[in-house]
């Protein structure tokens, strides 16, 4: 007898019926940037599609992403100016506390995750506190902490730690218990690697190190292991999302924590991610949509929940039109 896998792939709706993996518009973040002015609309060269908004444009764009279907956006900010000590982070008028507030007031329904990081505010560009040409872990802690709390005040439902300062999570969970923000939850950005994806997002964000790079604190790319052991650490010290970045060229790691951990997952697809298929698409050299759907399908099959992309609303829009068709 000759087996015949065929026999289900005839016809959609016989596909349809034996689909193991769906994509759902509820799976999507759709990261924004903010940034001083008014009126202020940016396309980011290296991410078409992809702009800095002023703080009016923001509220905006975030309510017209929702009436397409996005239920939930990152927030990143550019601050007016930069300094040593990454003030702009914490300062309760900071760019993205301002961004906060204002998508809160426009989309009330929306998730808001804020993104915690204090290399967009620092003047040189790290991740953290740095004196003698390095990066200071244990100093960056309470700067790292103090940004959470002051996103949390402003309103994000969630704060993502994104520096990979260790112990991080830690010391974001007990400011915002302090504060009284038992309920804001953290998205540990558990499993960040030192990774040249994210090129175009520097440019968004204008957070490219001054010196160096960030290969002493982000995850040296070969290794598989060591990233079950940053995922346990943020597991125990009260992650409740875990977090694999970028998507991608990582879907083993991907697969090997959605394995081991039961916490909700996500999947950062990165700005280089999206740039390579945007360049390839504007060349007219692959078909942009079923690249970007086949890319999306292949992160969420190797175990994320959610997944954060510059693609959200097309997704969302594809998902609609082919339910629709
Ligand atoms: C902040 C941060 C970065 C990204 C998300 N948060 C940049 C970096 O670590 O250099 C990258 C996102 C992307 O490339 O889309 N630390």
């Amino acid at each position: 007898m000759i087996h015949r896998p065929r026999r289900l792939r005839r016809n959609p709706a016989l596909r349809a019926l034996v689909r193991e993996t769906r994509l759902t518009p509820d799976d999507f973040v759709l990261p924004l940037f903010a940034c001083p002015g008014n009126g202020v609309r940016r396309e980011i060269s290296s991410m078409p599609g992809v702009f800095n908004l002023s703080v009016d444009e923001i509220a905006s764009e975030a309510s017209a992403a929702y009436d397409v279907g996005v239920r939930s956006i990152i927030l990143f900010g550019l601050p007016e100016s930069k300094d040593e000590l990454a003030s702009g982070a914490y300062a309760e008028d900071g760019i993205v506390q301002r961004a906060i507030r204002a998508v809160r007031r426009c989309a009330p329904e929306l998730i808001i995750i804020a993104d915690t990081c204090l290399c967009e505010y620092t003047s040189h560009g790290h991740c953290g506190v740095v004196r003698g040409g390095e990066v200071l872990n244990d100093e960056s802690l309470e700067l790292i902490a103090r940004t959470a709390a002051s996103q949390a005040a402003a309103g994000a439902d969630l704060v993502a730690p994104s520096a990979m300062m260790d112990g991080q999570v830690g010391a974001i969970r007990e400011a915002l218990d302090d504060s009284g923000f038992e309920n804001t939850a953290i998205m540990s950005y558990a499993v960040k690697y030192a990774s040249a994806f994210y090129g175009p997002f520097r440019e968004a964000a204008q957070s490219a190190p001054e010196f160096g790079d960030r290969r002493a604190y982000q995850m040296d790319p070969p290794n598989a292991r060591e990233a079950m052991r940053e995922a346990e650490l943020d597991y125990s010290e009260g992650a409740d999302i875990l977090m694999v970045k970028p998507a991608t060229v990582y879907l083993d790691v991907l697969k090997m924590v959605r394995d081991r951990f039961d916490l909700p997952l996500a999947a950062y697809h990165v700005s280089g991610e999206y740039a390579l298929i945007k360049a390839a698409a504007q060349k007219g050299w692959i078909d942009e949509e079923r690249v970007m759907m086949e890319t999306l399908t292949s992160i969420k099959r190797a175990g994320a929940d959610i997944i954060l992309t510059y693609y959200a609303r097309e997704a969302i829009r594809a998902l609609n039109a082919s339910a629709t068709s």
